[in-house]
């Protein structure tokens, strides 16, 4: 396996996860990568690693460039194991290796791994020199753990930006200019969605820190390398970190006897009338994280269930848990359902949405099957209330 040059004297070396299918809870439909970069100057530089079982295939790229003994640095901008998995197995080759980490990162590394490294704590502005070349550290707590910072090459207007701008597609193109762009945004969109999303605040910050640094690449820890389309997913993380929507509505139920789905599809068809793009999501067939990526966009969340058992069925309870824990803000709720005689989930529906701090503007509830003339009402008085 060959590294990939990135920069002249930079190389991917990372790994790919093509059998990655399920990320703590997210659907990885498309695998991914655990990007690690070699950069080669008078002092050997590797910026982060990959997951353990992937660690040989990051020292069979690195020894198609070096041999990995004579690594001098190894920076390590994020302790999820992801990143530093493979420090253990690389560590025992690169035996004189300083690693180069967060006051968080190095708190992190010793409680992963145990070992007594030869540890540089640096912190934002703090910059090394590698030979002709200089690193300079920012820290970004939160996007995604405590310990995260990015790391900036300004001779080569290249920023390793760890788990922000990354993406979870496994293939053998590394750069935005050779893989379908509209795939990487909708990746990255879902990696942000499932992610990043609960730290809008702190990725806000540090889109103010590097607001000013020449950026030709940025090459993240996941997915494709930006090269061609930097300013634009830069505009994205501007959108989706200050929770901007689109005149999009995500209708996401479950149903018993089709009766909650009619009334989805009366709200749909109300929202389409009002001018919004609609998208249906079934929890029987819709994994929670692809709904993410649609909520992200949407400025109404309609949420559906029929009352089972005096509670809302428990897929709709899961996706809300879900929902909950990523933090969307400044959404509209709609919740509604059908009930046969306790009619519980809708209140339940209701609450919860006003917990997760979504503005509940509409409820819709209907005993047994909508007749005809219930599902008109239903489209008629939200199309009142939304457009
Ligand atoms: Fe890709 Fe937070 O690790």
């Amino acid at each position: 396996m060959k590294a990939v040059e990135i920069k002249k004297g930079i190389y991917w070396v990372g790994a790919i996860d093509w059998d990655l299918r399920n990320f703590h809870g997210y659907l990885t439909q498309r695998g991914s990568t655990y990007n690690a970069y070699l950069v080669i100057d008078e002092k050997i530089t590797l910026i982060d690693t990959v997951k353990a079982h992937l660690a040989s295939e990051m020292i069979e790229r690195i020894s198609s460039i070096i041999d990995p003994e004579k690594i001098d640095y190894i920076v390590s901008n994020h302790v999820e194991m992801d990143h530093s998995g493979a420090l253990p197995e690389i560590m025992k080759i690169a035996k004189n290796a300083k690693i180069i980490t967060s006051p968080n990162g190095i708190k992190g590394l010793k409680a992963h791994y145990k070992k007594d490294w030869d540890f540089e704590v640096v912190n934002s502005g703090d910059t090394i020199n590698i030979g002709k070349r200089n690193i300079q550290f920012v820290l970004t707590p939160m996007v995604h753990w405590p310990d995260n910072m990015v790391s900036y090459i300004e001779e080569e207007k290249i920023i390793f930006s760890n788990d922000a701008f990354g993406q979870h597609i496994a293939s053998a193109e590394r750069f935005d200019d050779e893989f379908a762009i509209d795939i990487i945004i909708e990746e990255a969109r879902k990696y942000y969605a499932n992610i990043v999303l609960p730290y809008g605040s702190q990725v806000q910050k540090a889109l103010e820190q590097i607001k000013n640094y020449a950026i030709d690449i940025i090459a993240p820890s996941h997915g494709i390398i930006w090269r061609s389309h930097v300013n634009k997913i830069i505009q994205e993380y501007v959108k989706w970190s200050s929770n901007t929507t689109d005149k999009k509505a995500v209708i996401v139920y479950d149903t018993m006897w089709g009766s909650t789905k009619k009334i989805a599809y009366s709200i749909a068809n109300s929202l389409k009338s009002a001018g919004y793009k609609t998208v249906m999501c079934n929890l029987q067939v819709n994994h929670i994280s692809d709904i993410m990526t649609e909520l992200i966009t949407s400025e109404y969340v309609c949420v559906g269930s029929p009352t089972l058992n005096n509670n809302m069925l428990p897929t709709v309870a899961a996706f809300l848990t879900y929902m909950k824990g990523l933090a969307p803000k400044g959404r509209k709720a709609i919740v509604f359902g059908s009930y046969g005689w306790g009619g519980q989930s809708i209140g339940q529906l209701k609450n919860f949405m006003e917990s997760a701090k979504l503005d509940v503007v509409h409820e819709i509830k209907v005993s047994y099957i909508p007749s005809e003339e219930d599902l008109n009402k239903i489209e008629s008085d939200l199309l009142e209330k939304v457009k």
